[in-house]
């Protein structure tokens, strides 16, 4: 028996954090009142709730427009159509992100190209994108990850040069700010997802802000089954799915969203202090600050893990035993998409693939992103934004299980146990 709770010790933790989603009397208010009112689905469009809380989430992120839709995969096919994107088009995405950002790109029948992430951030690396363009290439599809944004100033500037359009997938930074600029609103369109583990959530569900009315239009028509938008300037319709986000969903989000402001500065200061307390662990590293961010929104802590200055502990261990200290976290988090096992793609379902190459692409073994597998497979640690929305006391105990992990880390050498091995499988595979 050892000291580590996964060896077993003692856990540093007993009490569960706080449960997320929370939600107060307001979100039951919002719920009766569509309740109530009878009008629950999104039609006739837009529903009440949704438009109002489109407008509202448009402008809380300077953007003009926004319209809410039922998944944030849906928001970043429906941007993609509002910029035109055609089969066989290439939509440049980062490596490192969740399988999500890349599927729409492959269900319009576009051309994924992986980009290597930076390092310092997570996100895409600007200073790869140029040796990747291709007279195919129409867009820019960066995520901004984690804790971090992609280097919004360097990829405007290359699409500006290049005449490509830029989609911000904002899943993880609701009401973020780069230099003043809510997220989402820098590029041409922004996508967010309001899934259950977001920043905001009702369960399922996702927006597309902009600040160009046309694309705006496009959004409504493809994501309300090609009807007109309701503006119709551009006179044009898309065909398209019922992609609409009902008036139930919509309701629990505007009190959210007033929330969201005070949960902020809640989660900044514990984060703030959580970093002051980590800095100088052996064995741990942060992720570069970024001033250009000047309203931060993190999805998660995002932590770095040195395998080699703690004796060649691999992550998977040091996760897993502070799991079983009381401390939810994650190592293999996301997988590069191209690892994933949704891959090798069958080129006939996906004929853009093939279209004008002596091979179809196989998007599996045509790439190798060092920083994006260093960050997967081996560095990253996720700790879930909500363990940062209680007491100075929860941040302390996450310090002090990283602390008692470190300095018995010897006690995991060689060491089987289910939790160690969870984290030799990818986040999708596990929850297959
Ligand atoms: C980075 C990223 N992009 C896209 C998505 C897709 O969102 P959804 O699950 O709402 O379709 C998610 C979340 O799940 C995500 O984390």
């Amino acid at each position: 028996m050892g000291k580590l709770a996964i060896t077993g010790g003692e856990a540093i933790r007993k009490k569960r954090f706080d449960p997320w989603p929370v939600f107060t009397e307001t979100e039951r208010a919002a719920l009766e009142d569509v309740l109530t009112n009878r009008n629950w689905g999104g039609q006739p469009f837009p529903g009440k709730h949704t438009e109002a809380f489109g407008k509202k989430f448009a402008e809380y992120h300077t953007a003009k427009y926004g319209q809410t839709v039922n998944t944030g995969t849906v928001a970043i096919q429906a941007a993609l159509k509002a910029i035109d994107i055609r089969p066989g088009d290439e939509v440049l995405v980062p490596a490192y992100t969740w399988e999500g950002t890349v599927g729409p790109v492959l269900l319009v029948n576009a051309v994924p190209i992986f980009v290597d992430v930076d390092p310092e951030s997570y996100c895409m690396d600007a200073k790869q994108i140029e040796s990747l363009l291709t007279p195919k290439t129409r867009a820019i599809l960066p995520v901004h990850l984690g804790m971090r944004f992609a280097d919004l100033d360097a990829i405007m500037a290359i699409a500006k040069k290049h005449n490509l359009k830029v989609i911000e997938d904002c899943a993880h930074v609701h009401g973020g700010m780069w230099r003043d600029k809510g997220a989402g609103s820098t590029g041409d369109l922004g996508a967010f997802s309001f899934q259950s583990s977001k920043l905001m959530t009702s369960g399922e569900g996702g927006a597309v802000i902009t600040n160009n009315l046309e694309y705006f239009e496009r959004v409504q028509s493809y994501i309300n089954a090609g009807r007109r938008s309701v503006t119709d300037k551009y006179k044009k319709r898309l065909i398209g799915f019922n992609y609409r986000l009902g008036e139930f969903q919509a309701a629990i989000l505007g009190p959210q969203l007033e929330r969201l402001p005070e949960q902020g500065k809640v989660r900044q200061a514990n984060m703030d202090y959580f970093e002051s307390r980590i800095r100088g662990i052996q064995g741990i590293g942060l992720l570069k600050p970024e001033p250009r961010i000047t309203r931060p929104a993190p999805y998660g802590y995002v932590l770095k893990y040195f395998a080699e200055q703690v004796k060649g502990i691999p992550r998977a261990a040091f996760v897993g035993a502070l799991q079983l200290e009381g401390i939810p976290c994650d190592g293999l988090f996301y997988e590069p998409v191209y690892c994933s096992s949704l891959f090798p793609l069958d080129p006939n379902d996906f004929p853009a693939l093939s279209w004008g190459r002596p091979k179809p692409l196989d998007l599996r073994n045509m790439y190798k992103c060092p920083e994006s597998e260093r960050a997967a497979y081996h560095e990253a640690v996720w700790f879930s934004h909500h363990l940062f929305l209680g007491s100075k006391a929860d941040v302390d105990s996450i310090v002090n299980a990283m602390c008692k992990v470190m300095e018995n880390i010897e006690e995991m050498r060689g060491l089987e146990h289910p939790a160690v091995k969870a984290q030799g499988q990818s986040r999708a595979d596990r929850e297959s």
